[in-house]
């Protein structure tokens, strides 16, 4: 076909498209152009120019470590300052990203996972205990005007707190020009404290274990202990420190996000919920959830799964060009070293794969053999190749488990009955504003 320029919004002297960005949420921002410009557009920030791909076709494209390569740059590049040369900020070329890589995948493969059940299950029964306790202070109190006080709420933990301001200014100082950043030392200040903050939590975990040594190998043991296989060096201090704060990262947000969208659309969807229900009763037979249950609740695969393609947390990644390539089958000319966006929030729902009704939820479509039969990367949430999620059996594990309890144990619904999906968005997208009923099951054992 004929070649074609890629199509640009109108752009300003000095700023480019930076009035086309959406500062609170920059993926609705980025969806509405996708609606007016169709499967590929280019904007300019601050002279940084950023070509988005919104088709599946062209995520497929781009989905090839031997042609593209993950880019740091705008808001990940922020990052950098507190997890640098950690995995999921690393340059293409940092020699501690293939030393970690080699390092870690093994401590991240589905066994060495399966073995951290017994850990995961600890802290999900505390959230099972902590609501329990709701129910029952409730009752003590409205029924005897009694404080049983059995369930304490916390402030937001400080290091969440930090972690939570950290990101969102990640993301603002990319859209910023330099001049008004230089005006903005406070707001400098706060950030470099809060990144000051998460690293010494980090450094003092790590100086505390090298003291206490435990009899456990979990990933920090790995990182302290273990050797490359290649190149037969470990890694230092430093980045083990960046590492251990790209787990909190990369594992925090991501993983509570997709429960957060999960609960809404089994409330939004209750013939889902209780299909899902019901499996999850006969799997478990009134049992806690035992490693071996997740395998035989394929429903609730296919409903992690469709959630993952409609809100995908980490909604989009970025890749560069590594030489002067051409785009939709000679289509778009793309220089070496460009930046590309794969728009995973738009290209996720993508008619010519999902069909008409691709913006809704219905589990089904992930069922019987359909999900395996899709064409190449229409579902990508945890990005792609080389570095894409070394966390995804971790996550997988993590969001069964967590969400078969609480469905074993409670029926959900929204505090307001007509609540609709809103979004909110730091580096990774989540519910805004969704709040939740949990009442115990009378039929649960
Ligand atoms: C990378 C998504 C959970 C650790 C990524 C990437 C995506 C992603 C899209 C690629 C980023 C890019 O191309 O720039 C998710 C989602 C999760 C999840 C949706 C949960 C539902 C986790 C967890 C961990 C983790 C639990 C750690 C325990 C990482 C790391 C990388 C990464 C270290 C960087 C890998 C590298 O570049 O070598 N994740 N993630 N993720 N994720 Fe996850």
């Amino acid at each position: 076909s004929a070649q074609s320029k890629i199509p640009q919004p109108p752009t300003l002297p000095f700023i480019g498209n930076v009035a086309h960005l959406d500062r609170e949420l920059p993926i609705q921002g980025f969806t509405l152009l996708a609606q007016q410009y169709g499967e590929i557009y280019l904007i300019d920030i601050l002279g940084r120019k950023l070509i988005f791909l919104n088709t599946q076709e062209l995520a497929n494209e781009v989905s090839n470590d031997a042609a593209f390569r993950k880019g740091v740059v705008g808001s990940l590049n922020e990052v950098r300052y507190l997890s640098g040369d950690g995995l999921f900020t690393a340059y293409e070329d940092e020699p501690n990203w293939a030393i970690a890589h080699r390092l870690l995948l093994p401590a991240f493969n589905t066994m060495a996972i399966r073995d951290m059940m017994e850990d995961m299950r600890d802290i999900c029964s505390q959230l099972l205990l902590k609501w329990e306790r709701v129910a029952l202070d409730t009752i003590a109190l409205c029924s005897m005007s009694y404080r049983l006080n059995s369930f304490y709420t916390e402030n937001q933990p400080a290091f969440a707190a930090a972690m939570t301001d950290f990101l969102k200014e990640c993301y603002i100082r990319s859209t910023r020009p330099s001049f008004m950043q230089a005006l903005m030392s406070g707001t400098t200040a706060k950030w470099e404290s809060d990144a000051k903050f998460m690293t010494d939590v980090a450094t003092r975990i790590l100086n505390d274990r090298r003291e206490n040594p435990i009899e456990k190998k979990d990933l920090l043991d790995t990182m302290l202990y273990s050797k490359d296989p290649k190149t037969g060096q470990g890694l230092s201090d430093d980045a083990i420190v960046k590492n251990l704060l790209t787990f909190l990262i990369a594992g925090h947000e991501t993983s509570s996000g997709l429960m957060s969208f999960m609960t809404y659309y089994l409330i939004k969807n209750p013939e889902t919920m209780r299909k899902l229900q019901a499996e999850v009763d006969e799997v478990l037979g009134g049992q806690p959830v035992q490693y071996q249950d997740l395998s035989k609740m394929p429903y609730l695969t296919a409903v992690i799964r469709e959630t993952l393609r409609l809100a995908p947390t980490a909604p989009m990644r970025m890749v560069k060009s590594l030489e002067d390539t051409y785009l939709a089958k000679g289509k778009y000319f793309v220089k070496a070293g460009s930046s590309l966006i794969v728009n995973t929030w738009v290209y996720q729902k993508d008619p010519k794969v999902w069909g008409e009704d691709a913006q809704e939820f219905r589990p089904e479509r992930m069922l019987d053999g359909k999900f395996e039969a899709l064409p190449p990367q229409s579902w990508q949430p945890f990005g792609f190749g080389m570095r894409g999620c070394i966390g995804r059996p971790f996550a997988w594990q993590e969001v069964s488990l967590v969400m078969a309890s609480i469905l074993r144990k409670f029926d959900l619904s929204f505090v307001d009955p007509t609540y609709n999906l809103e979004l909110k968005q730091a580096l990774t997208v989540k519910p805004k504003d969704l709040f939740i009923r949990a009442k115990l099951r009378h039929q649960a054992p």
